[in-house]
Order: structure tokens, then C-alpha cells, then sequence
């Protein structure tokens, strides 16, 4: 209902508990410059901080997800200036917004917009959606995680093959390979992406928060105490109103209806 544009470079609206995040340089094929960096991110914390919303949507265009960091403004930049400003590291704030982001990508997410979907949760991509991380073509290598982020998703087979020779992979390649969710018709994607969030916006907030928490851990810590951790929150869950109605629920046959939504 309420929608706002941050000096042009994303659109943002929020619908029933979700917030959608636009990517808006079309002309750029949503090259993810500085400013929409930092939109992103402070439109990203500005609903974590809001408990009416409980997921987050973020896209692009038909054209593109996102074709990348952007090159024109990053070509002319020296070693101390990339290292002093620490490029991309405000990126990092996103992976630590706790609710759950739904990525709806569309055409082009290469590099730094491969990397970004990559920080969502679920990936929603269509039929045409293309992913890559053709960093080694302009004589670098990722910066978002990349190299990271994707040999955990796909393997360390493709994720060299993919980083080393900057090959393209199409939406059901990604799918076999594990990087992204669910493939769908183009036209699909968004409604698909929307509808993923307000199934999750449905949900308990906290019970969603923490399960993301929960997951993300399988990625920074070692087995047993990944499963510790697990089950400290299971536990704690049992301090919440929603979990006894989830569970009185079950046992009544209804619905759910949770409080903190
Ligand atoms: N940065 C800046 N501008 C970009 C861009 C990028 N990553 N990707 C596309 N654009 C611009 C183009 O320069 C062009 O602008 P002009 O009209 O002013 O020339 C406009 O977007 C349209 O692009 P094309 O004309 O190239 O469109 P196309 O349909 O012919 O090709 C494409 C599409 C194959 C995606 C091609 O644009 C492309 O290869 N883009 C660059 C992809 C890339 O190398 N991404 C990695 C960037 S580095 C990075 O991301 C580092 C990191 O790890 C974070």
C-alpha cells in the first residue's frame, strides 16, 4: 500500500505483511551500483525493525534480476580505494536481516545479482532466468560471496566450472544443482515469489525468524553445535503464545491463528 522510491534506483511497496523490494535501473539491467546497495539494505532493515511485515520479496525486471555489480562505476577505482571503503561489505547487512527474503528473479542474475539471489532464502526463478558469475571475463573474480556462497549451494564441480570459464547456467540446470527453489513460467515468477512470502507471513514472525536463524547456522557451524543450537530454539519457541496455539490447534483440527503474524 504504501510505496516509495529511494532517489530512483529501487521501488519498494509492502502488501499483507510483505515487503516487496524493485530493483529500478533498468537501463542498467539493475547493475547494483553503491546507492542501490545501501536502498536495499536500509529498505530491508526498515522491516525487520516493523513487526506488521514478516518476509520480504526482493526482483528485478523481465530483463534482469540483476546483470552484476556495476562495472562503469567500480572500472576506475584503485586497490586503496576499493580496500579503504571496503566495497560490497555493507552487502553483508542484508544476510543479516532476520527475516526471510523470497528472491523472484527474472533474465539476467549474474555476479553480483547471482550473489545476491544467493543471499535471499528461497530463489523463485523463471524458465528464461540465467545464472552465472562471469567475474574472471573483466580479469577479477566475485566480491558478494560468490565464491562462497555458490560452492556451498551447487558443489565445488560447478562452482569452479561456473567461476573459471564464467559459463551461464539456465533456471533448471540451477534447479538440479540446488541453487535455486522452485522454477516457474516467466510471467509466474513474482506472483509465485508473493505468494511464497504470504505463506510465510501466515506463520508465527518469530517461529519464521528463527527458523531462518536455525538454517543459516547449518552454514557457520560445525554439526553438533548446529544442533544444539537447533534444539535451544525449539525450546525457547515454547515461550510464545504461538506455539500454543499451533499446537492447540492441531489437536482442536482448526486452523492456526498466530498473534505475532
Ligand atoms: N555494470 C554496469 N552496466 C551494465 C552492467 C553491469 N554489470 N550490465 C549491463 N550494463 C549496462 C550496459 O553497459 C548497457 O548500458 P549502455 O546502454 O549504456 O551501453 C546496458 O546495461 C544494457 O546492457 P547490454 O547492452 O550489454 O545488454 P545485452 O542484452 O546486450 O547483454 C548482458 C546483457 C549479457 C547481461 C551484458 O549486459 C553483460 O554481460 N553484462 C555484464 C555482466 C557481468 O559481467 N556481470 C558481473 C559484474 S562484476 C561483479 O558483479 C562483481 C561481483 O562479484 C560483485
Amino acid at each position: 500500500q504504501d510505496s516509495g522510491q529511494h532517489e530512483g534506483v529501487i521501488r519498494t511497496e509492502t502488501r499483507d505483511g510483505v515487503g516487496v523490494i524493485r530493483l529500478n535501473r533498468p537501463k542498467a539491467l539493475n547493475a547494483l551500483n553503491y546507492d542501490t546497495m545501501v536502498a536495499v539494505v536500509d529498505a530491508a532493515e526498515a522491516w525487520e525493525r516493523d513487526e506488521s511485515i514478516s518476509a520480504i520479496v526482493l526482483t528485478g525486471s523481465e530483463k534482469a534480476f540483476a546483470a552484476g555489480a556495476d562495472i562503469k562505476e567500480m572500472s576506475s577505482k584503485s586497490y586503496t580505494e576499493m580496500y579503504q571503503s571496503d566495497w560490497f561489505a555493507q552487502w553483508q547487512r542484508l544476510t543479516q536481516v532476520r527475516l526471510p527474503i523470497v528472491a523472484a528473479v527474472n533474465g539476467y542474475a549474474l555476479g553480483g545479482g547471482c550473489e545476491l539471489a544467493m543471499m535471499c532464502d528461497i530463489i523463485v526463478a523463471g524458465e528464461g532466468a540465467k545464472f552465472g558469475q562471469p567475474e574472471i571475463n573483466l580479469g577479477v573474480i566475485p566480491g558478494m560471496g560468490g565464491s562462497q556462497r555458490l560452492t556451498r549451494a551447487v558443489g565445488k564441480a560447478k562452482a569452479m566450472d561456473m567461476i573459471l570459464t564464467a559459463r551461464n547456467i539456465g533456471a533448471d540446470e540451477a534447479e538440479r544443482a540446488g541453487l535455486v527453489s522452485r522454477v516457474v513460467a516467466d510471467d509466474a515468477v513474482v506472483d509465485t515469489a508473493l505468494q511464497i512470502a504470504d505463506t510465510i507471513a501466515q506463520k508465527s514472525r518469530p517461529a519464521a525468524m528463527l527458523a531462518k536463524e536455525a538454517v543459516g547456522a547449518a552454514f557457520e557451524t560445525p554439526l553438533a553445535q548446529g544442533l544444539t543450537f537447533e534444539r535451544r530454539v525449539f525450546h525457547s519457541l515454547f515461550a510464545t503464545e504461538d506455539q500454543k496455539e499451533g499446537m492447540a490447534a492441531f489437536a482442536e483440527r482448526r486452523d492456526p491463528t498466530f498473534k505475532n503474524r
